[in-house]
């Protein structure tokens, strides 16, 4: 090579080859991932329910591939990569459509941002997201995660004894698709829906275990989302909601421009939603965890002893 550029020149190629060949390795494997998993997918309809008029489901084949239809209220919900799609992104309103749209572009850094938070608060992420998951109590029976984004607290489920099936459901369709290469590249038989809390695809009395964390404090109807949280809980279930306090949000408007601008300038205080609880609910509890950056609400739906 006669000069210096030559040489940078020749690096370049090479570099750029190296590069291009590893994501199209990857992107091969993602691919490969995916499609084993959604063939090892099974239709829920002992679960799933619509979200529109908790109906019962059957499977069909629509345009695109298999989906859901209500024989209720005749909607029609596509699975696309073996994920059943209850909501149209393009319908939301509100914070909902807002934030939704900032979890789809942020998907691809959210773990790593996480792992920096941890460090930032002081905690290890495993002793942080343990000490909201063990709090569950799913004696062997199925669990489900609110917003489930890119699907960080499975690894502290999945292998838990007392732990059955596992549902998870989204309203960004990014932080799902995360998720499902994530569960896909371990052999998860994790069931993934996208949806919205306010109006959850499963029906009534479903669950052992319900908590969501992260992502309450900026729905448009938090007491809707509470209330079906409630829904689709077994009588006796104990149901955690968490989120970040008023000095995590304001910690996330430091760090984070584009939460500001979510946001908004008016951006209420954060206020945890515990006064929302219908009042029967039982064992209600409001505490701080994650080094008091973060709330934690706690109850148990009443009933119970005679459901197992
Ligand atoms: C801070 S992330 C939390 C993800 C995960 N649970 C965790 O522990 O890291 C908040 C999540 O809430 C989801 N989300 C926001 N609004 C929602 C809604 N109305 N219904 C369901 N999920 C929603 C976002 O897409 C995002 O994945
Ligand atoms: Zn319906």
């Amino acid at each position: 090579m006669k000069n210096k550029n030559g040489w940078l020149a020749l690096g370049t190629v090479i570099g750029a080859g190296a590069l291009s060949f590893a994501l199209v390795r990857r992107h091969l494997r993602v691919q490969a991932e995916g499609l084993a998993w959604q063939k090892q997918h099974r239709p829920a309809l002992n679960v799933l329910a619509c979200p529109d008029c908790h109906g019962a489901l059957t499977i069909v084949f629509l345009a695109g591939g298999d989906g859901y239809h209500c024989s209720n209220c005749q909607k029609d919900y596509p699975v696309v990569g073996g994920i059943a799609h209850f909501i149209q992104p393009t319908e939301l309103t509100g914070w909902n459509k807002r934030f939704a749209a900032m979890y789809d572009w942020f998907s691809w850094g959210y773990r790593a941002f996480s792992k920096i938070a941890f460090a930032y608060i002081g905690m290890s992420e495993e002793e942080a997201r343990r000490e909201i998951t063990d709090r569950l109590e799913p004696k062997g029976g199925r669990l489900l995660e609110v917003s489930i984004g890119p699907g960080v607290n499975l690894p502290y489920l999945v292998r838990r004894p007392d732990v059955g099936e596992i549902f998870g459901l989204d309203i960004s369709p990014g932080q799902l698709y995360r998720c499902r290469e994530y569960v896909a590249h371990r052999g998860w038989d994790t069931q993934l829906q996208l949806g919205n809390a306010e109006q959850l695809p499963y029906q009534a009395n479903s669950f052992n275990g319900v908590f969501h964390l992260g992502g309450i404090n900026f729905f448009n109807d938090k007491k809707k989302a509470i209330e079906e949280m409630i829904r689709v809980a077994k009588p006796g279930t104990r149901i955690l909601i968490c989120d970040e306090n008023e000095k995590g949000a304001q910690a996330y408007e430091r760090f984070l421009p584009s939460f500001k601008r979510v946001a908004g300038k008016q951006r209420p205080a954060v206020v945890p939603p515990v006064d929302l609880l219908p009042p029967e609910m039982q064992e209600v509890r409001l505490f701080e965890v994650w080094n008091g950056w973060m709330y934690c609400i706690e109850f148990r739906k009443p009933g119970g002893k005679e459901v197992a």
